[in-house]
């Protein structure tokens, strides 16, 4: 018997998340969904999942958070916003607002979970990036922030990876979440046939890369960031 695991993550109420929330209470782990909302919640009443409302915006909050919470053996950093806003016409509050949500967000997670991570000398830590960190997009602030992801992932995997945490990211092409709604339907188009399979991916096709990459991936895999593109950015 070994005791039982708790993941942290964020954004896991719905897309991406809430499929990456079900395989874990699939495999027994206690699940700590974050999100601001959580009226259509499909894991609300489930006894394995604790539902934490909490903005992301607030980095200041994050130490308190998760001091209140027990202690991390996973942590999901995959919220994340993007506007379809250009990059000549881009308020700073919302400047703020995804530098926030997207980067820094992650970084205090990163850097408060990894306490418990490094005491016991184990611990996983999966942040969602997107390929438009690799090839750049027109939310421009959207590709610098997952860029940075990349790099966060990499930064961390250096300073923690010889504590015995293991510190990897998924870089997707569009996945067919709420957060395409943005994207016109020309553009759409196009993003489909530059890829092998004409569609987007399926949101728990990237779920179950991050679960894989949190769970069963050999330690010896560390820093890396797995693209899921189908083709659209082959290298
Ligand atoms: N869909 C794609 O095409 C695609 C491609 C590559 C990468 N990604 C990445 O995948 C991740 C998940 O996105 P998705 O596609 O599943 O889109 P989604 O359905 O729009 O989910 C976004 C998630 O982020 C959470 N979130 C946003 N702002 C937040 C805040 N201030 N505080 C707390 N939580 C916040 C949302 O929860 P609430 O709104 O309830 O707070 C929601 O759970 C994102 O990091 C995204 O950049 C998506």
């Amino acid at each position: 018997m070994h005791d039982k695991k708790t993941v942290l993550i964020t954004g896991g109420n719905k897309g991406i998340g809430l499929d990456t929330s079900k395989l874990f209470v699939d495999a027994g782990y206690a699940v700590v969904v974050l999100a601001r909302d959580f009226k259509n919640f499909p894991l609300q009443g489930n006894p394995a999942v604790q539902s934490v409302e909490y903005d992301l915006a607030d980095i200041e909050g994050i130490p308190q958070l998760i001091t209140s919470l027990p202690p991390i053996d996973v942590l999901v950093n995959n919220a994340g916003i993007m506007y379809a806003l250009p990059y000549d016409g881009y308020p700073a509050e919302k400047v703020e607002q995804i530098l926030n949500v997207n980067m820094k967000a992650p970084v205090a997670l990163i850097t408060e979970v990894s306490k418990n991570m490094v005491a016991k000398g184990a611990g996983r830590i999966v942040n969602n990036a997107s390929i438009a960190g690799e090839i750049g997009h027109p939310d421009v602030w959207y590709g610098i922030t997952k860029a940075g992801m990349i790099n966060i992932t990499k930064s961390f995997a250096k300073i923690l990876g010889p504590q015995g945490v293991v510190v990897n990211a998924v870089a997707p092409g569009p996945a067919e979440t709420e957060m395409l709604a943005t994207i016109p339907e020309p553009r759409k188009r196009a993003i489909k046939s530059a890829v092998y399979t004409g569609r987007f991916a399926y949101p728990q096709e990237v779920a179950r890369a991050m679960f894989w990459l949190a769970t069963d991936c050999p330690e010896y895999i560390n820093g890396t960031c797995i693209d899921i593109n189908n083709g659209a950015f082959p290298r």
